[in-house]
């Protein structure tokens, strides 16, 4: 049951409605009240239509208050142009990844902050792939894109960042992300929750006496798990109380290899959309994460 004081829950957009812009009547900073009952919120998209799809109509389908993209449209998938129909007819609020920035600027590489060298080739593949592919007018879009986004949930303060508060490509994985540096980030922040991705694999944590991060992980590509696949987060308060859940989503990856074919990206990451397991990028796992892997 939706509450008459929170905003209505993400629908279709009016036709003045754009991504970015989000749902109307978005619950301010630190403003008091009550905010959204129930946020989705999904990352690191990177080009995959058919899973961001499947996980707008999921969210509706849980009647979300809003939905939260946090970034990184392009990357790693096919026809990156897909998705932007997509989100505007999801009425979400996007926020800027380091990929969506480095696409709108004309930068040379993606941000993404590897050091390996076949990481880094990969990552070039993907990045020139990717630029070449986008419309000028979605690049434009997306140099439109704000860093961070603020609302409340609940009794809560949300700061909705790509990699963490203080730095949009920060990695934050859950094996190397200490409670103190998550306090002193939401301290310095002033809000109570910091929701993120970048990573490509979901966690969450609660720290100090009502803290908490979620890292919502990647629609773009599989957990590394062994399954196709793939996650976002539904963020649910009552109060100061937070409920976080991560939804696994079903789409048709098969279809998304066959489109990965058809536009001759790497076997490598075909092989991961249709297996679960990461081939590449893997240098940048600290070593707890990269345990859990096949590679
Ligand atoms: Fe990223």
């Amino acid at each position: 049951m939706i509450r008459d004081d929170v905003p209505k829950r993400a629908r279709k957009a009016s036709g003045s409605t754009t991504p970015g812009s989000g749902p109307a009547a978005v619950p301010g900073r630190n403003g008091g009240g009550k905010g959204y009952r129930r946020v989705a919120a999904f990352g690191g998209v990177y080009s995959n239509h058919l899973a961001l799809a499947a996980a707008v109509e999921d969210a509706r389908r849980r009647e979300v208050d809003a939905i939260v993209c946090l970034g990184d449209l392009g990357a790693f998938g096919p026809n990156p142009d897909r998705v932007f129909p997509i989100l505007e007819e999801s009425g979400a609020f996007v926020i800027r990844g380091n990929y969506d920035d480095s696409i709108a600027r004309g930068l040379d590489d993606c941000q993404c902050g590897y050091t390996d060298p076949m990481d880094n080739h990969y990552a070039r593949i993907s990045y020139q792939y990717t630029f070449h592919n986008t419309s000028p007018e979605n690049r434009a879009w997306m140099a439109g894109l704000p860093y961070e986004k603020r609302f409340r949930l609940g009794d809560l303060d949300v700061l909705a960042c790509h990699g963490s508060p203080r730095q949009m490509n920060e990695f934050l994985w859950e094996s190397t992300t200490p409670d103190h540096f998550l306090e002193k980030q939401a301290r310095e922040q002033a809000c109570d929750v910091i929701v993120g991705t970048h990573t490509g694999l979901h966690w969450a944590r609660r720290f100090g006496s009502r803290g908490w991060y979620v890292n919502a992980g990647a629609l773009g590509r599989p957990a590394n798990d062994g399954s196709p696949q793939v996650y976002y987060a539904v963020l649910e308060a009552e109060d100061r109380e937070l409920a976080v859940e991560f939804v696994p989503v079903e789409y048709d990856h098969h279809e998304l290899a066959r489109e990965m074919r058809e536009e001759e990206l790497p076997e490598e990451f075909v092989e991961t959309i249709l297996t679960g397991w990461w081939t590449t990028c893997l240098e940048v796992l600290p070593g707890k994460e990269r345990a859990r892997g096949r590679w």
